[in-house]
């Protein structure tokens, strides 16, 4: 049988299940700017098979927007940044065709990427795709993705509210034996104010589910939604101080957050080690 020819080179079929494509242009990028922030490193690393190892962006949606954006962004730091989009609907893929160049594929697959021969990933990111499966279908995504990422790697795997101002999202590490979950990120730009309880609403699907009493990420919340009302007198200093000040007392509660201004400033919240 012939090789079956790029970009449909897809020899399995591609696991999971079709899903709405609802997307918007600049929707991630406050997941583009966390990457830029977390482990620029990771995106233009070139030692053994990082060289060319590729950006891979699962479920970008019924348009390219947000994978053709994210090459924009990620290639002012590496012009020859491999990227690769994915997505379990034909239609999508047939559609985001004519943006292919030399270092941009879009291709038909699932968690099973349709990688080619001697192809390797850095790090994958997968938004607004888990959240309209079950929660049992979790656990198996990751660990199919994960046999794609070099250790090292990251998957981003998490969930918008529809414009992108608020986020939250598992980061993942993949370490030699599988995925170790290195840090729970929460963003906000702020435009819809500022309350914990709005983060609830688009927790990624491990968490969703899990907001009642007995569950960590229940403790939490309510962790932060003490520490908010603690810190309440700095909301006259504006909203991004408020924030802060609630990151603040919620670290002295035990959490381990980082406190630096380059990331509570910018409206992100990154909780280490998360339950
Ligand atoms: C809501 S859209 C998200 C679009 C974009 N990532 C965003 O956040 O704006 C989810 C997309 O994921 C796709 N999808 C769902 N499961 C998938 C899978 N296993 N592999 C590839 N694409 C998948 C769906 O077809 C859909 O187009």
């Amino acid at each position: 049988m012939p090789k079956p020819s790029h970009p449909f080179a897809v020899s399995k079929k591609p696991e999971g299940q079709p899903t709405r494509g609802k997307t918007a242009r600049n929707r991630l990028r406050p997941v583009d700017n966390l990457m830029l922030l977390y482990d620029p490193g990771l995106l233009t690393r070139r030692d053994g098979r990082f060289d060319n190892a590729l950006f891979v962006d699962i479920g970008y949606g019924a348009e390219a927007f947000t994978t053709l954006e994210s090459a924009e962004r990620f290639r002012r730091l590496n012009p020859d940044l491999g990227i690769l989009g994915v997505e379990i609907e034909p239609e999508r893929v047939a559609r985001a065709l004519p943006f292919v160049d030399a270092h941009t594929f879009f291709r038909l697959g699932g968690f099973n990427l349709p990688l080619e021969p001697g192809e390797a990933v850095r790090a994958i990111r997968a938004f607004n795709v888990l959240r309209q499966y079950e929660e049992a279908d979790v656990a198996p995504a990751w660990e199919r993705m994960s046999r794609y990422v070099l250790p090292g790697g990251l998957l981003v795997e998490g969930t918008s509210n529809p414009t992108g101002a608020i986020l939250a999202t598992n980061m993942l590490r993949r370490t030699e034996t599988g995925w170790l979950r290195e840090a729970l990120v929460f963003y906000t730009n702020f435009h819809l104010g500022f309350d914990p309880v709005e983060f609830q609403t688009i927790l990624p699907k491990n968490y969703i589910h899990r907001i009642v009493p007995g569950e960590p990420i229940f403790d939490f919340f309510e962790a932060w939604k003490a520490a908010v009302a603690e810190s309440a007198a700095m909301r006259t200093f504006g909203l991004r101080q408020w924030f802060t000040a609630s990151a603040e007392s919620l670290a002295r509660r035990g959490y381990k957050l980082r406190l630096l201004k380059k990331w509570l400033n910018r409206g992100y919240l990154v909780w280490d080690n998360p339950a």
